[in-house]
């Protein structure tokens, strides 16, 4: 006899009900997104392959985004797919804590063999909030197994993104993402950030203004003392600030701060890790080792909810000293080295390797400049950014209303131009899958062009 429930006519298969609009959208509650705005007019993907994503009412999308800053290799590529759909049939879970399967240690070596050389050693989590944490609290934890425990003290930037753990949210800096979640974490100072319109509007690459910002630590240094302190987190380039470039040896400058005072750095390279700006990390491509980097995104490609932090090989032995049966660190997911994200990440850095797409902001990031700074004397246009395949357009905020401009080319680009570009505030930010030509960076400022003019 057949429940009410498999009686009914609706279709029930997750593959079919993906692939057209559905019925209600009232009970889930998206995140980062205006509920009621977006019901009313839902931007619904059913599909995807390489350079476009196809909406559920047959349009294809020109995915000028990356999906949200993950899809490097773009979309469904056949290798990543077939290892996901091997390891879902072979093996689907394995607990991670005092067991394992050898899935997650093949991956680190060769993530290993891909960093930044003192970053010998792979934390997995699930995502980029996860991996920010868990290089908080290695950090937190380092310093106390050396018996520096009362270096507490974080240091995050203004503007900064860092997930939306309460870590992140503390050590980062977007007012709307803390300002609803009470007092945070105690103890956590923030640099200013390096956005300066007034020197470095229309700067090609690297801004020349503004290394002496990192000097700024300095000065946090002299008022909390360097005992207190126990890292500075910062993302090489922001990105969901709106694009923020480093200037000019600013990095250099707080590594050589951080060196000084025995504090530790972390790079936040969720978005900027796995080939965004032409070397696997920001770290090697601006010549600047951090002790920890933090990934996820292009880590699996997207296919697979993934996050590792790379760590030191110096933080690493600090732990490795007390009774070999003592769990060294007390931290870790359910979902740590889940085989499935394994399994996609292992196809992906495949996919990268084979393809040279590392290479490819390299190669394609001189069009990219000349192409995105074509955009110049367009219709309140206040400044262009570029780095790698990395882009940022900034608009002039509407008096009234700051941030309807930035979402309105937003989605007039969606559902008029078929072009998938990101708004933060009154900033356009894009971020390509590494596998676009130069056609397709044609497509997407052409159709990015036709926008901005059409809104203003
Ligand atoms: C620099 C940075 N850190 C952390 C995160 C958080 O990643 P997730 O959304 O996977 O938690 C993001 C997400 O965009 C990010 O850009």
């Amino acid at each position: 006899m057949s429940s009410p429930d498999t009686a009914s006519a609706a279709p029930r298969d997750p593959a079919t009900l993906a692939t057209s609009a559905p019925e209600r959208t009232d009970a889930y509650w998206m995140p980062f997104t205006a509920n009621r705005q977006f019901k009313a007019e839902p931007r619904l993907l059913a599909s995807a392959e390489g350079m476009y994503y196809r909406s559920v009412d047959g349009r294809e999308i020109l995915d000028g985004t990356a999906g949200l800053w993950c899809c490097n290799a773009g979309h469904a590529r056949p290798q990543i797919v077939a290892a996901i759909q091997r390891q879902a049939a072979t093996l689907d879970f394995a607990p991670s804590f005092q067991m394992g399967h050898p899935l997650p240690f093949v991956l680190a070596e060769r993530l290993a063999a891909l960093a930044p050389a003192p970053l010998q050693h792979v934390f997995y989590t699930n995502s980029g909030s996860e991996s920010v944490d868990t290089a908080l609290k290695i950090a937190l934890a380092y310093h106390r197994v050396r018996g520096e425990g009362q270096r507490t003290r974080l240091i995050g930037r203004e503007k900064g993104y860092h997930g939306v753990g309460f870590g992140g949210i503390s050590v980062g800096g977007l007012a709307n993402n803390r300002k609803f979640f009470g007092a945070l974490l105690p103890g956590v100072d923030h640099l200013p950030h390096t956005l300066d319109l007034r020197r470095n509007a229309f700067s090609r690459g690297l801004p020349k203004h503004g290394a002496e910002l990192a000097d700024e630590l300095e000065r946090l240094v002299a008022l909390h003392d360097a005992s207190t302190i126990a890292a500075v987190i910062v993302e090489p380039i922001a990105g969901s600030a709106g694009v923020i470039l480093p200037p000019e040896g600013y990095l250099q400058r707080l590594r050589e701060i951080c060196t000084k005072h025995g504090i530790l750095l972390i790079f936040d390279e969720v978005i900027t890790g796995f080939g965004r700006v032409g070397d696997c990390f920001a770290a090697q491509r601006f010549g600047v080792v951090p002790d920890m980097i933090t990934t996820a995104k292009g880590l699996s490609n997207g296919a697979a909810p993934m996050g590792a932090v790379f760590v030191s090989q110096a933080i690493h032995e600090a732990f490795m000293n007390g009774p070999e049966g003592a769990i060294e660190l007390f931290h870790g997911y359910t979902y740590s080295g889940h085989p499935l994200a394994c399994a996609a990440a292992l196809a992906t850095l495949d996919v990268y390797a084979e393809e040279n797409l590392f290479a490819a902001a390299h190669e394609l990031g001189d069009y990219w400049e000349e192409r995105i700074h074509a955009l110049q004397g367009l219709p309140n246009v206040i400044d262009i950014r570029n780095y790698g395949l990395v882009g940022a357009v900034e608009l002039a905020a509407r008096p009234d209303a700051p941030g309807s401009r930035g979402y309105e080319v937003f989605k007039r680009a969606f559902h008029e131009q078929n072009l998938m570009v990101r708004c933060t505030g009154d900033t356009i930010a894009l971020s390509p899958p590494l596998i676009l030509n130069r056609e397709h960076i044609d497509r997407i400022f052409d159709r990015l062009g036709a926008t901005i003019r059409a809104t203003a």
